[in-house]
């Protein structure tokens, strides 16, 4: 089978060989899905340039979330059956023809629902899920931050926060990402290359005006969107985006301190928390739960309250030029690549 394979880390998708590589075999409890669409995620840059902890050992193939059939069951899977149209979550390896995946961890694609929405329910679908409805779910009225709010995660976080009834401020950097949020429906979307999101969030004359703040970023913004927490209030963080470019072990450092540090006392004096949120943890020890989410993302998008972006669907030969897009910041919504030409 061909697949695309991170050969070493390095600064450009120029690390990545297309390779033939042996097609794997399902072991107990897994599946085969004959992959239709893979999806890409910010982390596979990350895990590019050698920043992602997770990331196998290279060489190795990437690639989380998949569309596609089932077209091999390992020894004791009864639940599927050859030919199921699925969506799921990979785990690596989903920048293949074939991939191997944990039978809890594909859920029916609905007919309704195309491969490419798929593909964005799985991870990106699947984190807004957690993050919006599961861990402290989002009330109607609440003010709420979204950071990254034109990306994979964040269109599904605002979709999801507007059919709750929140007020939302979101981020993004580029005028064109701005007018996406704005025809979105986002109540005060913030160009953070022209303006402070501090400042315009916090000049309204409430200086604890949210409810809610979701962070993908880190270091600095994660202090500053603990100011302007309101009692009760929570930071979900999600990522480490901040920590690109931060070239040595000095200014990586500075970057880590800069998100502050929030002891448990002055915590519960504020009645303010601060969720970490890691999907691959949670795929390790609950997974179940990934398995409900999954299955409401596909819901939720049935009946259209997710919407997913899908920025574009490219053959598997413009990969390189579709990740090179996705680490220079040039895209909106979800990435996805056929195998089908
Ligand atoms: N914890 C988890 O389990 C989990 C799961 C899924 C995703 N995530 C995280 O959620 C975030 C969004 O993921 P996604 O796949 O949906 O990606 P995405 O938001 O579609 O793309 C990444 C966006 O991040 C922004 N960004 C900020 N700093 C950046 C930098 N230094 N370099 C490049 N982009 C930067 C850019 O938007 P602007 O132009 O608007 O700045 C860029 O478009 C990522 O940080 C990812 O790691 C975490």
């Amino acid at each position: 089978m061909r697949a695309w394979v991170l050969t070493r880390h390095g600064d450009s998708p120029d690390t990545f060989e297309l390779r033939s590589l042996p097609t794997p075999k399902p072991g107990p409890g897994q599946v085969r899905v004959k992959v239709l669409r893979f999806g890409l995620n910010f982390a596979d840059v990350m895990a590019m340039l050698g920043l992602y902890r997770d990331c196998p050992p290279l060489p190795a193939v990437l690639g989380y979330d998949v569309a596609g059939v089932i077209d091999e069951l390992g020894p004791d899977v009864d639940d599927w059956k050859l030919g199921d149209r699925v969506f799921g979550l990979s785990r690596f390896g989903g920048y293949a023809e074939y991939a191997i995946t944990e039978a809890g961890a594909i859920t029916k694609l609905p007919d309704s629902l195309t491969l490419e929405v798929g593909v964005a329910l799985a991870t990106q679908g699947v984190t807004a899920q957690y993050m919006a409805n599961y861990i402290q779910p989002l009330r109607q009225g609440e003010h709420v931050l979204i950071h990254a709010a034109a990306g994979g995660v964040g269109t599904l976080m605002v979709q999801v926060a507007l059919h709750a009834g929140c007020i939302i401020y979101g981020t993004a950097g580029s005028p064109e990402k701005i007018k996406y949020l704005r025809k979105m429906g986002v109540h005060y979307p913030i160009n953070y290359r022209e303006e402070d999101f501090f400042q315009v969030i916090s000049q309204d004359g409430d200086l604890q005006p949210l409810d809610a703040v979701f962070d993908p970023i880190g270091g600095k913004s994660v202090k500053l969107g603990m100011k302007l927490l309101k009692p009760g209030g929570r930071m979900v963080t999600f990522g480490g985006s901040s920590f690109i470019g931060k070239g040595n072990i000095v200014t990586k450092m500075a970057n880590f301190l800069a998100s502050g540090f929030y002891h448990p006392l002055v915590l519960t004096g504020g009645s303010r928390s601060v969720i970490g949120v890691n999907m691959l943890r949670l795929a390790d020890h609950k997974p179940e739960v990934l398995g409900q989410l999954m299955a409401q993302t596909a819901e939720l998008a049935s009946r259209k309250v997710f919407r997913p972006e899908i920025f574009s669907v490219v053959p598997a030969n413009q990969f390189k030029e579709s990740l090179a897009m996705l680490q220079n910041r040039a895209t909106i919504g979800k990435l996805v690549v056929s195998w089908e030409s």
